[in-house]
């Protein structure tokens, strides 16, 4: 039976990759076997505690400060002396993250075929998102067959001379992982967000940590969430702050002492899942939590210039907002006051998927390695 090698690195790419691992596990058609990078240590390590996943290899490559090239070179280096003990018919990676890429060229300097999940997402700017818009071009230059989430996203593939036959519109795994996960409506581990959940006070829950937004953006950010908190006493901020020690820096110092804002520690994906069915209104930069937000009717500005992820933008129930201080306090202050915006913005739609991307990703992928081997055995 063919093997397939799921691989990722990062709370994202594991999130997304999970139903794919359940759905390959319970495949009579494919065998795997699943390697992690480690480029993000604890914060992937709670997702696949949640999932019940436990990785066959772990790179472990993960350094606190680590570099874009450093992550490059260790997960290239530690696939290379993988694939020559263990090596898979295909690789299946994720998105965009430099685990992601770094995977799909290792995969492709040994020969083996690259599955690219999330595939034909662009904002048409290499700077932003950084580095992720390279990265995601680079891995549908070398990938053989690329699982796209919309329509939108298969037309990128098609202008960019990917062949019709090399795509699948799949939905995004992450609406699996969602639906299956916001169900369990598990308890918050925090006793303050339990007491919050039951006070029924307007949460506006926020999640920061993009590169290009680190700095001055990053600043503004913290700055216009303490505006924000003390304009608006009857409003909790809940902020699960990245792990990122420079995002923590930055955005830190302007919420000490204020009663109505609540930072935690990364949230573990069930309490997050449920923390967003709960939210009034979601203020972030995530890539994931855009796409979440929507099939959950909760309104979303996304502090970005662009975005890769247009559909929940053009159905009205995301707003790019950028990272200017004034305008965060401005957009958010708008939403609050103003019921009839509020309610056409807060429209449950699901434009990334239906909660079945996985099935259809493990049968494209058996239907490509089935053909693939059928070629080798007509070749010899
Ligand atoms: C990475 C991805 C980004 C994705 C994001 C999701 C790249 C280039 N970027 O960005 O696409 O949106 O993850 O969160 O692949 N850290 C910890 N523990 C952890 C995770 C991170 O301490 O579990 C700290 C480390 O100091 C690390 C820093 O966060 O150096 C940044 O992590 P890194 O993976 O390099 O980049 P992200 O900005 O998190
Ligand atoms: N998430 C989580 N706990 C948190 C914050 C986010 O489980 O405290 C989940 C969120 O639901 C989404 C994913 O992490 O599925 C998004 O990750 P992140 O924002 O780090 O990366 P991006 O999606 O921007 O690549």
């Amino acid at each position: 039976m063919p093997v397939v090698m799921p691989i990722y690195g990062t709370r994202p790419e594991a999130i997304k990759m999970a139903p794919i691992v359940a759905a390959l596990k319970e495949s009579n058609a494919l065998d795997c076997f699943v390697t992690v990078t480690g480029q993000h240590r604890s914060m992937l390590d709670q997702v696949n505690n949640l999932f019940g996943i436990e990785p066959d290899y772990d790179l472990n490559i993960f350094e606190p400060g680590q570099s874009l090239n450093g992550i490059l070179a260790r997960t290239i280096d530690g696939l290379d002396k993988l694939f020559n003990v263990n090596r898979p018919d295909a690789v299946i990676v994720q998105g965009d993250t430099t685990t992601s890429t770094a995977a799909a060229m290792a995969a492709f300097y040994h020969g083996i075929p690259v599955v690219h999940l999330e595939a034909g997402l662009r904002s048409g700017n290499p700077l932003s998102p950084f580095p992720e818009e390279g990265n995601r071009k680079i891995t549908s230059q070398i990938a053989s067959l690329h699982l796209a989430p919309t329509e939108g996203s298969r037309q990128n593939l098609l202008a960019a001379n990917i062949l019709p036959e090399d795509i699948v519109v799949t939905g995004n795994t992450v609406i699996d992982a969602l639906l299956a996960t916001v169900e369990k409506n598990v308890p918050f581990a925090d006793p303050e967000l339990e007491k919050l959940s039951a006070s029924g006070r307007r949460v506006l829950l926020v999640t920061t940590h993009r590169r290009e937004n680190q700095g001055e953006g990053m600043r503004g950010i913290g700055r216009a969430l303490a505006r924000i908190a003390r304009a608006e006493p009857d409003l909790t901020i809940v902020l699960p702050v990245h792990s990122n020690p420079v995002v923590r820096r930055a955005v830190l110092p302007y919420l000490e002492e204020l009663g109505n804002v609540l930072v935690t520690e990364p949230l573990e994906y069930g309490e997050f899942t449920r923390l967003l069915s709960l939210a009034h209104i979601v203020l972030t930069d995530s890539g994931g939590v855009q796409e979440e937000a929507p099939s959950l009717g909760v309104p979303v500005l996304v502090m970005r210039e662009n975005t890769e992820r247009p559909e929940a933008v053009e159905a009205g129930v995301v707003k790019l907002i950028g990272v200017d201080e004034d305008r965060i306090v401005r957009e958010v202050d708008r939403l609050l006051h103003d019921r009839e915006l509020y309610s056409s913005m807060s429209e449950a739609m699901n434009p990334y998927g239906d909660g079945s991307a996985a099935e259809r990703s493990v049968l494209a992928v058996t239907t490509l390695l089935h053909a693939h081997n059928k070629r080798i055995a007509q070749s010899r």
